[in-house]
């Protein structure tokens, strides 16, 4: 067993921590306006973070889960919002298309899209499916050399802003979950609208809508993989998904932990740096173990998807130990920089408003625990 971090990794690290030095002078000003950092998005793609496990034939950065959450990570402790915005397109769109797609569709749709040339959403999310992803409403009728899409899809990361969405659409509603397709669906087709965007709590820079379907037409080669693949193709991709949401949250954690240790240091009270008062030190060492114990959780999550190991129980492991962690520790950093921390100056209070939604997206955290315990109950040995 080796914690060490290879050249590369740490490589991509410092190259992710440089670019999140630039995302940080406007980000409270971005949070406040919910404006989409149009321009950063544009230079994560140059700096290979939107297409980093894509392979380099299809223009992507050809590296592994472990690169793409040590950058995540980095991203997220200064702008989380920026961290999804790359999370929802890598995970949710680009793995799929990678593993799943035809090379007709890595030709046409991924090379754009690992370039960060075009950004990519991914639409399951309904108003009544959310974390019972086998309801869908929208549906996406057979009619021989094309589906008919129709329905509604609700609060999808990138909404406005993507140019290619990967769409989830019930085909065949007698076959319950094996009549579910997903369908690549370009911005511009006829019939596609875009709803208006979503006022959040948090990660208000990155961009929520709902997405409305009046009789779009889809060619059938834009469908992925065989007919009735698409909700395994959904619970694939958010098994992925929920790593880069563990990186994600520990980004915020650790965001916040290195903000109330720095604050803890400088402020004085009764004579000396809080740091000093064991109050604030029993604090600061809970958050030290509790974001290092996260870490080695989404590393391990990553190490065993790249290994080619089954790792749906490790990510959702990874995702509710991290969210849990970001939510406690960035209300402790508030606590530790105690009125500063509830203005917006200090970055904290942002962080944890940003926090919030690890705990609630690709699954919440009871849908982990459903995750992990049907993992565990699988694999029962008897005693
Ligand atoms: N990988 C492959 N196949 C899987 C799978 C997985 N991880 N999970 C389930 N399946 C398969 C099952 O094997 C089963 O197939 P068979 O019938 O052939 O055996 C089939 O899918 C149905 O499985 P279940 O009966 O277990 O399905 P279920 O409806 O009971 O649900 C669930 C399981 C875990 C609750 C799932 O619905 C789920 O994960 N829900 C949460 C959805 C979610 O995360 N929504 C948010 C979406 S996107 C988002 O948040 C993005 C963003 O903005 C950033």
């Amino acid at each position: 067993m080796n914690f060490q971090l290879s050249e590369e990794h740490k490589m991509i690290r410092d190259a992710a921590r440089e670019f999140a030095q630039e995302l940080k002078p406007g980000v409270i000003e971005r949070d406040e306006a919910a404006r989409f950092p149009t321009d950063f998005v544009k230079k994560m793609g140059e700096l290979g973070f939107m297409g980093i496990m894509v392979p380099q034939q299809y223009g992507g950065a050809g590296m592994d889960t472990m690169a793409y959450v040590l950058a995540l990570e980095e991203i997220a402790k200064i702008d989380a919002s920026a961290a999804v915005i790359m999370s929802a397109h890598n995970s949710l769109v680009l793995y799929g298309l990678n593993e799943f797609g035809t090379d007709q569709q890595k030709q046409k749709y991924l090379t754009r899209l690992a370039s960060g040339e075009d950004l990519g959403a991914f639409a399951l999310s309904e108003p009544e499916a959310g974390s019972d992803a086998t309801s869908q409403h929208t549906k996406a009728e057979d009619k021989g050399d094309y589906y008919l899409l129709n329905g509604t899809k609700n609060w999808i990361t990138n909404g406005g802003p993507a140019d290619i969405y990967i769409v989830i659409a019930q085909t065949d509603p007698d076959k319950g979950h094996r009549g579910i397709n997903a369908l690549i669906v370009e911005k511009d087709t006829p019939g596609f609208t875009i709803g208006p965007k979503e006022n959040k709590l948090g990660i208000r820079s990155s961009d929520t809508h709902s997405l409305m379907f009046s009789d779009v037409k889809i060619p059938k080669e834009n469908r992925i993989g065989d007919d009735g693949f698409g909700f395994k193709f959904a619970m694939k991709t958010l098994d992925g998904g929920r790593i880069g949401i563990a990186a994600q949250a520990l980004g915020i954690a650790a965001g916040a932990y290195d903000l109330a240790l720095a604050y803890s240091k400088e402020r004085k009270t009764f004579g000396k740096s809080i740091s000093n008062h064991q109050a604030i030190q029993f604090k600061l060492a809970d958050m030290e173990v509790d974001i290092e114990a996260a870490r080695l959780l989404t590393y391990k999550a990553a190490w065993t998807k790249d290994q080619g190991l089954p790792y749906g129980k490790m990510a959702a492991m990874a995702k509710l130990n991290t969210s849990e962690v970001a939510m406690k520790h960035t209300i402790e950093a508030i606590q530790i920089h105690g009125g500063y921390g509830y203005v917006k100056e200090y970055h904290v209070e942002r962080l944890m408003r940003d926090a919030k939604i690890t705990q609630i997206y690709e699954g919440t955290s009871e849908i982990q625990r459903l995750v992990i315990a049907r993992e565990i109950l699988k694999k029962q040995k008897k005693v």
